[in-house]
């Protein structure tokens, strides 16, 4: 295994837009009279936003037809992209953009993987339209995690190997397309309990270690890389 390649989930590990996909889902379904919480959000996190829809809406009291069904995300939605309008290149933490320049600098290709039909504009806002190698969007899929799909979009347009790459996960399910599609996974945040991650990182700073101690992975079992970790 020699890492080159260093694939991110966007909302929720460059920047905290899982919040305001938890606020926007709440306002819809607080108007709706339907029972959300920040447990059932878990099981949102990586998955599309139709997806995410279906498991908000197994509490309804009631059957939805498609067009209210079109019509509840499009207001999801407005609520989330303004949100979204409110963010800036300083919604991305310090050690975030460290990290990520010292990726670079090390000569990492660097890749976003990424669920949402917004990326591009969350890009935009935060100010890293132009850092990415490439960028593997909900806009290009067919299957949202825990396919592996965008992933193994993201490893084409790196044209690196899946099993070369690093992928960065908040989300179980992204977590699980990652282990799918013959990536290193690596979870944090809400994944960074996640026993099926290849490796758990407290820190975003933690991936550089992370991509050096695979990058060396050949010449070492595995039991001494997870002890080096
Ligand atoms: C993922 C989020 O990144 O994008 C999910 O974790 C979200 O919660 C999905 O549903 C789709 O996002 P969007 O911006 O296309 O509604
Ligand atoms: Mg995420």
């Amino acid at each position: 295994m020699n890492i080159r390649g260093i694939i991110f989930d966007l909302d929720g590990v460059i920047c905290s837009t899982d919040e305001y996909h938890y606020l926007a889902w709440k306002q819809m379904a607080d108007e709706e009279g339907i029972d959300f919480d920040r447990k059932v959000n878990e099981r949102l996190r990586g998955v599309s936003r139709a997806e995410s829809l279906e498991i908000i809406l197994e509490r309804a009291r009631r059957e939805y037809t498609d067009e209210e069904k079109d019509s509840m995300m499009e207001r999801k939605n407005s609520c989330y992209r303004e949100f979204l309008s409110g963010m800036n290149p300083d919604d991305v933490s310090r050690e975030v953009r460290e990290t990520l320049e010292e990726l670079r600098r090390k000569g990492y290709r660097l890749a976003i993987g990424s669920s949402s039909r917004n990326t591009v504009y969350i890009l935009e806002r935060i100010g890293l339209s132009d850092f990415f190698d490439d960028v593997s969007d909900g806009t290009i899929i067919a299957r949202s995690k825990p396919d592996p799909e965008v992933f193994i979009k993201a490893a084409g347009m790196l044209h690196l190997r899946n099993e070369d790459c690093l992928v960065i996960e908040d989300a179980p399910a992204g977590i699980d397309a990652a282990n799918a599609g013959g990536f290193v996974s690596v979870g944090i945040g809400s994944a960074a309990s996640c026993d099926r991650a290849s490796y758990r990182v407290e820190h975003f700073a933690d991936i550089l270690n992370i991509a050096e101690n695979c990058a060396d992975a050949g010449t070492k079992s595995a039991e001494t890389l997870s002890a080096l970790l």
